[in-house]
């Protein structure tokens, strides 16, 4: 029984920021950004929030799916920016869209929930126990940045993807998918959650925001990535070059030019909207699918590979018949 993604959407927020305008708030330019990213610019969240921006997109993937709040029974986002600790993100979305019927939690898996998202609805269709999903990558990540640390800071934005998921009996969706953690390796891409409030404990009040080894994360992205690609597109019986697109996580301009030559792709099957968006966590994955799904790129039979990469450290591939 085919899983397969019938409908996206996406919200960004409406505050647009570009590498000059940070070049006048702190030691960087735009040469050195877009020549080692190929950020140009991203969207920047003033007045929005995660929850608000996840109910938009996913409003706009019911419309585009043709499918109503009162159908959807599953309801997940991948997140690490909740608005809340509680209730859930993905809670405050069944509220805002008055999807009653459906069950709903966060996921955080960093920049692979959305992928995550997928597998575990996924899942959850293929028992037969839930029929349509909501899956919503979300992030308001300008709120966790150290915004003194020059190397980090310019990298990310905010905004929020979904996708409608539905269990359809046909054949094709999704053929094959791909998972993994790294504990160990957690610690070269972190964000400390709040102090602790116990009275009884002594213990610093320093709030504390996001810190990477982005060479480590480089290098982890760089082998992780096509690996995890080479096992998926194997195990739907592919050949990379039947891959029509290959929409991945928007980290940096030159990790997918290393994918690409890593698997011997032309770099034109990677399309990209790190440019504009900058890199958006959990959210990328979904905003670029509905970028391209609205251009009118994504055809019926065509195959796509998806993989996001990220804190955790996680991974996670999937090879889609759309
Ligand atoms: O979602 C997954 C999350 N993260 C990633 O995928 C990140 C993966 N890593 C990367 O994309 C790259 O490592 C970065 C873009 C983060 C950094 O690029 P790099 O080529 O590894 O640069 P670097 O950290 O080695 O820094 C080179 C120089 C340093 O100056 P010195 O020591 O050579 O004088 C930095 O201080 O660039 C300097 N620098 C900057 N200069 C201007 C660092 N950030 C900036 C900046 N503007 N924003």
């Amino acid at each position: 029984m085919g899983t397969r993604i019938i409908g996206t959407g996406s919200c960004l927020p409406e505050t647009v920021v570009t590498n000059d305008d940070l070049a006048k708030i702190m030691d960087t330019s735009d040469e050195w950004i877009s020549t080692r990213t190929g950020i140009r610019e991203r969207h920047l969240a003033k007045d929005e929030t995660t929850a608000g921006m996840s109910a938009e997109a996913a409003r706009r993937a019911m419309e585009n799916a043709g499918v109503t709040a009162q159908e959807i029974d599953l309801i997940i986002v991948g997140t690490v920016t909740a608005d809340q600790v509680t209730p859930a993100c993905a809670c405050e979305v069944q509220a805002e869209i008055g999807a009653d019927h459906a069950v709903a939690f966060d996921i955080n898996a960093a920049c692979s929930g959305f992928m995550f998202a997928l597998h575990i609805a996924h899942a959850y269709l293929q028992t037969g126990v839930y029929r349509t999903a909501l899956i919503i990558g979300a992030e308001t990540l300008s709120k966790i940045m150290d915004w003194s640390d020059r190397s980090t800071c310019v990298l990310f934005g905010d905004g929020a993807g979904a996708a409608v998921v539905r269990a359809d009996g046909q054949p094709g969706g999704l053929l094959a998918f791909d998972q993994g953690t790294d504990g160990v390796k957690g610690r070269v891409l972190s964000c400390p959650n709040r102090s602790n409030n116990n009275p009884l404990v002594e213990t610093s009040r320093e709030l504390k925001y996001v810190h990477m080894d982005g060479q480590e994360v480089y290098k982890f992205a760089v082998t992780q990535v096509p690996a995890s690609l080479q096992k998926t597109v194997e195990a739907a019986h592919l050949a990379m070059e039947d891959i029509d697109f290959y929409a991945l996580h928007q980290a940096n301009i030159r990790i997918l030019q290393a994918v690409a030559k890593r698997l011997k792709v032309p770099e034109d099957r990677f399309p990209v909207s790190l440019d504009h968006c900058g890199n958006i966590s959990a959210a990328s994955v979904p905003i670029l699918l509905d970028e391209m799904n609205r251009k009118g790129l994504l055809k019926p039979g065509m195959k796509i590979a998806l993989a996001g990469f990220g804190g955790g450290l996680t991974w996670a591939s999937a090879v889609l018949e759309w």
